[in-house]
């Protein structure tokens, strides 16, 4: 536990652009640093960082928070976790109190997850070091396979006793439950009972995250044995998710950035080989084919990726479809074929360092050049029409993913002088290639709609009929999410919900400023006095009580109403940095940092005058005030009338009409101003 002192000290030392700029390149822009959002695929920036205020907002996924928050989002740490980085980067002591029985019991799962996994690399990594029988059978044999001591603690190697229970034996003693072994997989537990190491006798790659925290393994055999697999993996877990884990990305990520360029390679020991022979900008995918995911993390780094598979026709193959994806990321693809039966661990270790660095530069292959390197074409001009045909249709699909037009073009020139055709024919070619997947696209978008508009109809159709037989709304009518009105007027309730937003917006930004108010005490008497626009606000809604449709912003009023009602200090950047409700932390920072002038919208514009309505803060409150009570008295009203309509009970309708009379009224009293009931 982190005391209420350390953590202030901790958010005050924090500065958001030096945390997040740990991870993402970050430029000034005015008061803000912007740059592209690690959260979402994009490529001209709309990620926003704003040190005065604290917080980040993507303006492209929506994405918001503290540094706290994006620790916990990016780097998937718990609080306790996010704040001791935190601590850590601004050297602030923090006393670590031993953990009892009863708090390790109460700590998430993912945290124990992550503990017993690093816990576990430490056993591994030290059997192999110390244990007599890890370094006769562990250490030697990743000496065997040539790398060195340096590379082995680099990369957090260690080795798995070839005995039933000692892993799990050991963490049992050191306090780890069955519950976490399980769910780190690292035990395998039968339904008799009987449980033993998924690891056992196998030397062990742990994967680390981005930013080095073990998350898996993958264990390797030394035996030759052809039955069993020749490498394990962790499965799948809470904090391991094989399709978006790359290993030694950890390793490589320096590297990658400085070189400009990701190679990614098929193994395990591929990769470690490479940084042996200081090819340290090297992944792999650990026993997966690549992920769009992947490709992401590594665009993090460099959009330039060298795939280097081995050159059998399964390597091949995986070669082709890597470009696919590769090209529909925006990156720029080359590929690398090692000579048959090598893979860059073989080559290294046979040829050396200078030599496997000379073989990456000069096999380095574009697109077209791999695709003629492996279709096994000897004479393109004899080549069969048909072939050919599907030769140019090959070509013109994977092209059309290409997003880049000058790109593009290049590779046509290319590919017209490989296969000896008409460049022009290509490009037409390639144009209708492209408009058939935008046809396609276009055509999946309009089923689609067509699905979600008939799914409404269908559910208005059944609201209707149960309408018909019981003549009211029924409770249990499937509404549209958030919304809280019958579908009848949900045409109505589009509108409404923009001024229900302007209120939020109102509060969130300028909620605590002061304003001067004509107020009328219980005499009515007239007086001047400062009040806060919150307590305006929530005073003139909770009057007239008619509520919000949209369950994010009456949340948010609901938020202040409390807080002014309890007398409590009222929510801020803060606050709703931290909010557990995703939704409402994005949806109340984005209202903070959407002033004038740093929407994305208006920082292009910056030569046009921009009205600041905080001038006029006074006006803005009465007129949002106004323009939200004019809107919602609408809709009350259209409901009611539409209520009348359905109501066959004389007495029932007497007391709707009432109803909606009294709403009449408080639609001609609020045209005129405001309660003014603040006392
Ligand atoms: N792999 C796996 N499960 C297997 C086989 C392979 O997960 N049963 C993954 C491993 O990450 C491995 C990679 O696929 O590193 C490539 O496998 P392979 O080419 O068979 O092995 P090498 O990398 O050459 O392994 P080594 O050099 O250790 O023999
Ligand atoms: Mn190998």
């Amino acid at each position: 536990m982190i005391n209420q002192e350390t953590i202030q000290r901790i958010m005050d030392a924090t500065r958001i652009e030096e945390v997040i700029g740990d991870f993402v390149s970050l430029k000034k822009r005015g008061a803000n640093h912007i740059g592209c959002c690690p959260f979402h695929n994009e490529k001209t920036p709309s990620f926003y960082v704003s040190p005065s205020k604290g917080i980040f907002k993507c303006f492209g996924c929506g994405k918001a928070g503290n540094a706290v928050g994006f620790l916990m989002d990016h780097e998937h740490y718990t609080y306790p976790e996010a704040l001791r980085w935190l601590a850590q980067k601004y050297n602030i002591e923090i006393e670590e109190e031993k953990m009892s029985d009863e708090q390790r019991e109460r700590q998430s799962v993912r945290d124990a997850l992550f503990h017993v996994s690093e816990f576990a690399q430490k056993y591994f990594a030290e059997l192999m070091w110390e244990d007599e029988m890890g370094r006769a059978v562990g250490l030697s044999y990743f000496h065997e396979r040539g790398l060195t001591d340096k590379v082995i603690k680099d990369f957090g190697l260690g080795y798995c006793l070839d005995k039933w229970t000692d892993f799990t034996d050991h963490a049992r003693k050191n306090g780890y439950s069955d519950e976490v072994l399980e769910k780190t997989g690292l035990s395998i537990f039968k339904e008799d009972g009987k449980v033993f190491d998924r690891f056992k006798g196998r030397v062990m790659f742990p994967i680390y995250s981005i930013s080095g925290r073990v998350l898996g393994f993958s264990g390797r055999v030394m035996s030759k044995e052809k039955q069993v697999a020749k490498y394990v993996n962790s499965p799948d877990s809470e904090i391991y998710n094989k399709s978006n884990i790359l290993y030694g990305l950890f390793q490589a990520k320096n590297a990658i950035s400085r070189a400009n360029k990701c190679y990614l390679v098929e193994g395990n020991v591929d990769v470690v080989s490479m940084h042996q022979s200081d090819v340290c900008n090297t992944v792999a995918s650990c026993g997966t084919s690549l992920t769009v995911e992947q490709i992401r993390l590594i665009k993090r780094y460099t959009q330039n990726i060298t795939v280097v598979y081995d050159g059998d026709s399964a390597g091949i193959k995986a070669a082709l479809r890597a470009f696919n994806l590769l090209f529909e990321e925006g990156m720029h693809a080359h590929a690398v074929l090692f000579p048959d039966e090598e893979d860059p661990d073989s080559y290294a270790q046979k040829y050396g360092s200078t030599q496997l660095q000379e073989y990456l530069a000069g096999h380095e292959m574009n697109f077209v050049e791999f695709k003629m390197a492996t279709s096994g074409i000897p004479d393109i001009g004899a080549i069969d029409p048909i072939r050919k045909s599907n030769l140019i249709k090959e070509y013109t699909d994977s092209l059309a993913l290409i997003q880049d037009p000058n790109e593009q073009s290049g590779y046509i020139t290319l590919i017209a002088s490989a296969l000896r055709v008409n460049e022009n024919d290509l490009r037409r070619t390639l144009a209708q290639t492209i408009a058939a997947h935008k046809r396609q696209a276009w055509k999946e978008e309009q089923r689609e709609l067509a699905r979600e508009e008939a799914a409404a109809e269908q559910a208005i159709a059944e609201q209707a009929m149960v309408e018909q037989t019981t003549g009211e709304y029924p409770e249990t009518a499937p509404l549209p999410d958030g919304y809280t009105t019958p579908p009848q007027v949900l045409a109505d309730l589009r509108p409404a919900e923009a001024q229900e937003r302007r209120i939020a917006s109102l509060l969130v930004k300028n909620g605590s400023r002061m304003v001067k108010m004509q107020l009328v005490d219980q005499e009515g008497k007239e007086f001047t006095q400062e009040v806060r626009v919150a307590d305006i606000v929530t005073a003139e809604l909770t009057a007239d009580n008619l509520g919000f449709d949209n369950p994010t912003y009456k949340e948010i009023f609901d938020l202040y109403t409390h807080a002014v009602g309890d007398g409590r200090p009222l929510p801020d950047a803060n606050y709703f940095a931290v909010h557990p409700d995703t939704v409402l932390r994005n949806t109340a920072l984005e209202m903070m940092m959407s002033t004038y002038g740093l929407s994305p919208q208006w920082e292009e514009k910056k030569t046009i005058a921009v009205p600041n309505p905080d001038d006029n803060l006074n006006v803005e409150l009465e007129e949002t005030i106004l323009a939200y009570k004019k809107k919602k008295l609408e809709q009350r009203m259209a409901d009611k009338q539409y209520e009348l309509r359905q109501c066959k009970d004389p007495d029932e309708q007497m007391i709707i009409m009432a109803q909606y009379n009294e709403l009449k009224q408080l639609q001609q009293q609020a045209g005129q101003s405001l309660h003014q009931v603040v006392s």
